[in-house]
C-alpha cells in the first residue's frame, strides 16, 4: 500500500493510546491516504494532465481556439477522472460505528488461509476491513450509533469437500457475544439492538445450506434483536430473515485480470452458465438441489449450441462471463448466487431464475432495468424469452447495465469505503434504519478527558 510514514492503527496501539492520539493518527492516516490516492490518480491520468497542460499552453500561445477542442476520447478520459475524484471526496454517511477489537481467534486467525478473504461468503471480512479504514469508525464507543461485531464464521473450510463448515458459527458467535456483554456495557444496555453482525451464508443467520434444516434451526436467540447483514433475501416472510437485516451482495473477487470495459467486450456467447448441475438431482430426504431448475436447464438446453452450459469448475470462468450476452443465475440451495454480482460486474445481463428473491440495494441498483427474471416454472420457454429480448430491448438493458456506478454498488473494497460501493450502500441502509428507530441517541459531545472512556477497551 502507501509508502506512508503514518503509524498504522494497530489493535495493540488502539488499546493504549488516548483518544486524542488516535484521532491524530486517524487524521494523519487519512491525509496520507488522500495524497496516495491523489498520486495514483495523477499517475493514472498523467497523459491527460499532460494533454490538458499542452492544450492550455497551445491555446494561450496560439490565437486559434480550435486547437483546444478535445477529441472525443480525451473528453471521455477527462470525465472519467472527474468522476473518480468526485467519488473519493465522498458524501460519506454521518453515522458512527464502533468496531469491537475482538481477540484474533474470532477473526484474524482465519486469514492464515487466503481463501478466507476471497470466497463468496467473504463479505464478513471485506466489510470489517473497509470499516476499520473508514472515517465512519468510532474510536470512542460512547460516540457510536452502532457496534460492529467482527466474527468470521465461514472460514473453517472442510478439508474433505472444501466448503465452509458452518457448524461452528453458532458457538463462535455466542462466545463473542458473551465476551462483549461481559466486558462492555453496550450489549446489555440495548440487548444487542444496535449491534451488527454479518451472516453471508445460504440462509443467513440460520447457518445451514438446506432450507428445511435452516428453518428448523432458526436464527439463534442471541442474534434476534440485532442487525444482520445477509446475502439471503426473500420478498415473502421467511424464518431466516425474521431479524432486522440488510440484504448485501455476495463477495466477488474479480481476479487480477483487467477486464475490458463492458461496452467494448466481444460477446460471442449467447447464453452462459457454469456450475453444479445435477443430472440426477440428489433426493436428500426429499430435497432437490436448485429445486431441479438447473437439471431442467441442463436437460433442455445442453444440446443447444446457443447455450454454453458447463458443469465443471474452471478458474477462468469470469472470462466466459465477459464474453456472454445473457448469464443464467438460477437458485442453488438458496435463491441468491455469486453469479448475480459477477454478471453485473462483467456486463452480462443476469437472467434471474429464483422465485421470490429479494435483491441487494434496490435504491442503488435498478434491478428491473438491468436484469431479466424468469419464473422457475417457465424454464421451458427460456430460449424464446431471450430471443424476444435480444430482438427488442437488449441494447437498452445493456446501456443501463454498463453504467459503472451500478457495478461499483455491488463490489466491496476491502481497503476502505469508496463512495457508492457495497460497504457505502450498507452504511446508507444502516443510516436509514437509524432515522426510523426510536432508540437513536443524541450523540454526546466529545468528552475532554478521554482516558476514562477507554476503560472498556481493555479486555477483562
Ligand atoms: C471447524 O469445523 C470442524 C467441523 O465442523 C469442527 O470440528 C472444528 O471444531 C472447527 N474448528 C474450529 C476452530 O471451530
Ligand atoms: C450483562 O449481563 C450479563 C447477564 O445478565 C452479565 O453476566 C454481565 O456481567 C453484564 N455485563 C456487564 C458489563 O455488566
Ligand atoms: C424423495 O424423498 C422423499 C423422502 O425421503 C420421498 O418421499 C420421495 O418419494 C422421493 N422422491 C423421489 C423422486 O425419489
Ligand atoms: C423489455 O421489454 C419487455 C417487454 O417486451 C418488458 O417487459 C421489459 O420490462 C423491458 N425491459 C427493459 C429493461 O426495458
Amino acid at each position: 500500500m502507501a509508502k506512508s510514514t503514518s503509524p498504522l492503527l494497530h489493535h495493540s496501539t488502539a488499546a493504549t493510546a488516548t483518544t486524542a492520539q488516535m484521532k491524530q493518527m486517524l487524521y494523519r492516516r487519512s491525509s496520507s491516504e488522500k495524497s496516495h490516492l491523489y498520486h495514483q490518480l495523477l499517475r493514472k491520468h498523467y497523459r491527460w494532465v499532460l494533454w490538458l497542460f499542452l492544450s492550455v499552453y497551445l491555446f494561450l500561445s496560439s490565437s486559434t481556439p480550435s486547437s483546444f477542442l478535445p477529441s472525443p476520447i480525451s473528453r471521455r478520459a477527462l470525465s472519467q477522472s472527474r468522476t473518480s475524484s468526485s467519488s473519493s471526496s465522498s458524501s460519506s454517511p454521518s453515522l458512527k460505528i464502533y468496531v469491537y477489537d475482538l481477540p484474533p481467534e474470532f477473526n484474524r486467525v482465519w486469514l492464515s488461509n487466503p481463501r478466507c478473504a476471497t470466497h463468496l461468503f467473504a463479505a464478513e471480512v471485506a466489510f470489517h476491513e473497509a470499516l476499520i479504514h473508514s472515517s465512519v469508525r468510532a474510536v470512542n464507543p460512547l460516540e457510536a450509533d452502532y457496534f460492529f461485531v467482527p466474527v468470521y464464521v465461514s472460514c473453517n473450510f472442510s478439508t474433505i469437500n472444501g466448503f465452509p463448515s458452518l457448524h461452528h458459527a453458532r458457538p463462535l458467535l455466542s462466545s463473542a457475544v458473551d465476551l462483549i456483554s461481559r466486558s462492555f456495557p453496550f450489549w446489555n444496555r440495548s440487548t444487542g439492538v444496535d449491534h451488527i453482525f454479518v451472516a453471508s451464508h445460504d440462509y443467513g443467520a440460520c447457518f445451514h445450506a438446506m432450507e428445511d434444516v435452516a428453518i428448523a434451526d432458526g436464527i439463534p436467540e442471541f442474534l434476534k434483536n440485532s442487525i444482520l447483514l445477509q446475502t439471503f433475501g426473500m420478498k415473502s416472510p421467511h424464518p431466516c430473515q425474521e431479524a432486522e437485516h440488510v440484504v448485501i451482495p455476495p463477495y466477488i473477487s474479480l481476479g487480477t485480470n483487467l477486464w475490458p470495459a463492458p461496452e467494448i467486450a466481444k460477446r460471442d456467447i449467447f447464453v452462459f452458465f457454469r456450475g453444479k448441475m445435477e443430472v440426477h438431482p440428489k433426493n436428500i430426504s426429499g430435497r432437490f438441489y436448485s429445486r431441479k431448475v438447473r437439471t431442467e436447464i441442463w436437460n433442455r438446453y445442453s444440446g443447444n449450441r446457443r447455450f454454453y452450459l458447463r458443469r465443471h469448475r474452471f478458474d477462468g470462468y469470469q472470462s466466459e462471463i465477459a464474453r456472454s450476452v445473457f448469464c443464467l443465475c438460477p437458485l442453488g440451495w438458496a435463491p441468491w448466487s455469486p453469479r448475480l454480482v459477477e454478471s453485473v460486474a462483467l456486463g452480462c445481463v443476469p437472467v434471474i431464475i429464483a422465485d421470490g428473491i429479494r435483491l441487494p440495494f434496490p435504491d442503488a441498483v435498478p434491478w428491473p432495468e438491468i436484469s431479466l427474471t424468469v419464473a422457475e416454472r417457465d424454464v421451458a420457454s427460456l430460449e424464446s424469452v431471450l430471443d424476444r429480448i435480444a430482438a427488442t430491448n437488449l441494447s437498452a438493458i445493456q446501456r443501463r447495465l454498463w453504467d459503472p456506478s451500478i457495478r461499483r454498488a455491488l463490489l466491496f473494497n476491502p481497503r476502505g469505503i469508496v463512495s457508492g460501493d457495497a460497504s457505502w450502500n450498507v452504511l446508507q441502509a444502516l443510516e436509514a434504519k437509524l432515522d426510523r428507530r426510536s432508540w437513536r441517541r443524541r450523540r454526546r459531545p466529545r468528552p475532554r478527558s478521554s482516558q476514562s472512556n477507554l476503560d472498556w477497551v481493555r479486555w477483562a
